[in-house]
């Protein structure tokens, strides 16, 4: 469970998301430059221009980030470009409250597919878990993409009709959810 709140990204909020994406160990300093280019265009074009930005807080507190938008040059395929909680915030819920209130307003603009692009670096691998857990499907691999080394792994998400079987077997968000609270309860 968790009592965040999302909302669209307002002017007020971009120093604090600043600050969440630097405090990221595993950004670079070049993708961190890249965010706050995307940030600040979505919040000056706002719900009307290309990228979409929502942002996540508990009590006031700007605690996450969420950016997305439609892929260009493709038919309702969206790529959700940033996702980021801040580090004593994790696990409990807020991405996820995130990424589904993106895919709902996707779905309602017409979207299709979701995709996102994350790193297959070991430091990554809770973050491609948690795109298990919302059935996320790898779709491609991008060998040495970011570095020597270093991959790119491309996931997709189709957001309009039935999801495949497979899908919901390996995401454990399609199935009754067992909020952290209530495993530590059972442990
Ligand atoms: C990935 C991220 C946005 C998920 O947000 P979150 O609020 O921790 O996610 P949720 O609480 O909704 O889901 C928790 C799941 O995410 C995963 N997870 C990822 N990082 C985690 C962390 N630091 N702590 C706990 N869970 C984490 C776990 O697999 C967990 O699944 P579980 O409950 O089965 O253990 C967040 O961990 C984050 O900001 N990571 C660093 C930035 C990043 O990798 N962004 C994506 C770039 S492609």
């Amino acid at each position: 469970m968790n009592n965040a709140v999302v909302r669209v990204t307002a002017k007020e909020d971009r120093d604090a998301i600043v600050g969440l994406l630097a405090a990221c160990p595993m950004f670079r300093p070049c993708e961190v430059a890249i965010g706050v280019e995307v940030l600040d265009e979505a919040v000056k074009s706002g719900p009307e221009g290309h990228y979409q930005s929502r942002t996540a807080f508990v009590e006031d507190a700007v605690v996450g980030w969420i950016c997305w938008g439609p892929t260009p040059c493709t038919e309702a395929t969206y790529d959700i470009y940033w996702i980021v909680v801040a580090e004593p915030h994790r696990g409990h819920r807020i991405g996820g409250s995130m990424l589904s209130a993106a895919e709902q307003e996707i779905r309602e603009r017409g979207g299709r597919l979701a995709v996102v692009e994350t790193s297959a670096r070991s430091d990554y691998a809770a973050t491609r878990k948690f795109y298990a857990r919302h059935a996320y499907q790898q779709a491609a691999v991008v060998p040495d993409f970011y570095a020597p080394g270093d991959n790119k792994e491309i996931y997709v998400k189709p957001l309009q009709g039935l999801i495949p079987v497979c899908a919901i077997a390996s995401a454990p968000s399609l199935q009754p959810e067992v909020h952290a609270d209530d495993r530590e309860k059972k442990a």
